[in-house]
């Protein structure tokens, strides 16, 4: 009978990996914690209302990538694409807004998209996601910026660039879609891909974000919404970027990034770095003022953020894996039943220990001992056992001690804290 395999642009995480997870979730959680921010787990799947009312009906997101079903009493159901949107019903729903004039709110776990797999690009991926709702301003966009460029730096991630844009709020926007608009009737359409004809009609702001080759040429010399914000987004903007200069944050003004999500509004941002191939945007976030509303909530605002895991993991340098302090190795049969209660009470001693036991020569038995890597190798046969003591070999200085199997524990964490 065949195996069953897993599903495509899903992944099984081993070591490495895990591990590298696992470190960058802690230096989130503790750097975070130090700008306020507080961990928030929400569900996997929320009603699909909830994503197509929030990430917008023309994204690509919303119109090929969700996967989306109808639960057992046909209500339709998707499997989160994003976490931003679940964050804000959590936070309407629970009324944070009354408690804190300021919520600020992060969130580690997998998304799903229908994307097609390669590198850097899955099924299921991961996201830390940042938000911070309420009362904000423009200091608040520049310390969710500088907060999510020390998480890169803490995590030794060096080489990439932070883009800029302003996408304008509800003053600035609807003349700009006129501009554009303008602009655009001047194309003849056929040269637009079928999605950006239909755009046109309907949010053509979105064209900007297609992925198709001869769209992105065309696009490139569209009139900006940054060109065209009002003087109150153009202040708001001169202000972060002012916060950026002063903490010698570099960044790239890109007036053409609008992302792929609909909801932000004024300042918004990506990270790409050039050392990981085409799925280059290791990060992206920004502002949004209609969004909480929208969502049945207050009228008010918010900014985050998102790091793709997948992809971090990609530009962190690989870590040494954490090696084991002791292999306990039984020689014989009757000390095999020894070697199993040690390795026990040095676990319970905060001791991360394994236990051996091979019957064959000495010489396979120590190749097995060597491939632990362990620090300490504790060798247990009957010669041992018949006077009571331990050979204890520290694996790295080379050199065995034999000690009472008594005080085994204790010789150890003393010698331990000494190397
Ligand atoms: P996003 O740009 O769609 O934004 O995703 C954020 C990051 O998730 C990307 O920069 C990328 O690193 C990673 N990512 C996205 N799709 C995939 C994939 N298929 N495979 C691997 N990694 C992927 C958002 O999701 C917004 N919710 C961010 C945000 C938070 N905006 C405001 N608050």
């Amino acid at each position: 009978m065949s195996g069953i395999k897993k599903i495509k642009g899903f992944a099984d995480l081993f070591q490495p990996e895990s591990g590298i997870f696992t470190y960058m979730e802690a230096t989130a959680r503790m750097l975070f914690g130090c700008y306020g921010y507080e961990e928030l787990r929400i569900p996997i799947i929320e009603r699909t209302e909830l994503f197509s009312r929030s990430i917008g009906f023309e994204t690509d997101i919303v119109q090929k990538e969700m996967y989306t079903f109808l639960d057992r009493k046909e209500r339709s159901i998707t499997l989160r694409p994003e976490a931003t949107a679940g964050i804000i019903r959590a936070y309407i729903e629970n009324k944070k807004y009354i408690q804190q004039d300021v919520t600020k709110l992060c969130s580690i776990g997998p998304m799903f998209r229908y994307e097609r797999p390669q590198k850097g690009r899955m099924r299921q991926f991961h996201q830390i996601n940042c938000e911070c709702l309420g009362h904000i301003d423009s200091y608040t966009d520049a310390e969710l910026i500088i907060m999510l460029i020390r998480f890169l730096e803490s995590l030794d991630i060096r080489k990439f660039t932070l883009q800029l844009n302003s996408l304008g709020c509800k003053i600035c926007r609807p003349p700009y879609k006129t501009i554009l608009l303008t602009w655009l009737n001047q194309i003849d359409p056929m040269l637009l891909c079928d999605d950006c004809r239909r755009r046109k009609e309907t949010n053509p702001i979105r064209i900007f974000d297609c992925k198709v080759p001869s769209c992105k040429h065309i696009m490139k010399d569209a009139p900006s919404l940054f060109a065209n914000q009002c003087v109150d987004c153009s202040e708001y903007f001169s202000t972060v970027i002012r916060l950026l200069d002063h903490e010698e944050i570099t960044y790239e003004i890109n007036p053409h990034l609008v992302r792929g999500l609909d909801y932000y509004t004024r300042t918004t941002f990506e990270v790409v770095s050039t050392d990981i191939g085409s799925q280059c945007a290791i990060a992206g976030g920004g502002h949004y003022d209609g969004l909480i509303e929208q969502l049945g909530g207050p009228m008010l605002s918010g900014i985050g953020f998102a790091c793709g895991m997948e992809r971090l993991a990609l530009l962190i340098p690989e870590r040494e894996k954490p090696r084991l302090d002791v292999i306990v190795a039984a020689l014989e049969e009757p000390a095999k039943d020894i070697a199993f209660s040690l390795a026990l009470e040095l676990r319970d001693a905060g001791l991360k220990s394994e236990w051996l036991f091979k019957t064959g020569s000495m010489k396979s038995l120590m190749r097995h001992v060597d491939k632990s890597r362990a620090l300490y190798c504790l060798l247990l046969g009957s010669e041992e056992l018949a006077v009571g003591e331990i050979s204890i070999k520290n694996m790295d200085k080379n050199c065995q001690q034999q000690v009472p199997l008594a005080d085994v524990i204790t010789y150890i964490l003393k010698d331990k804290e000494v190397h």
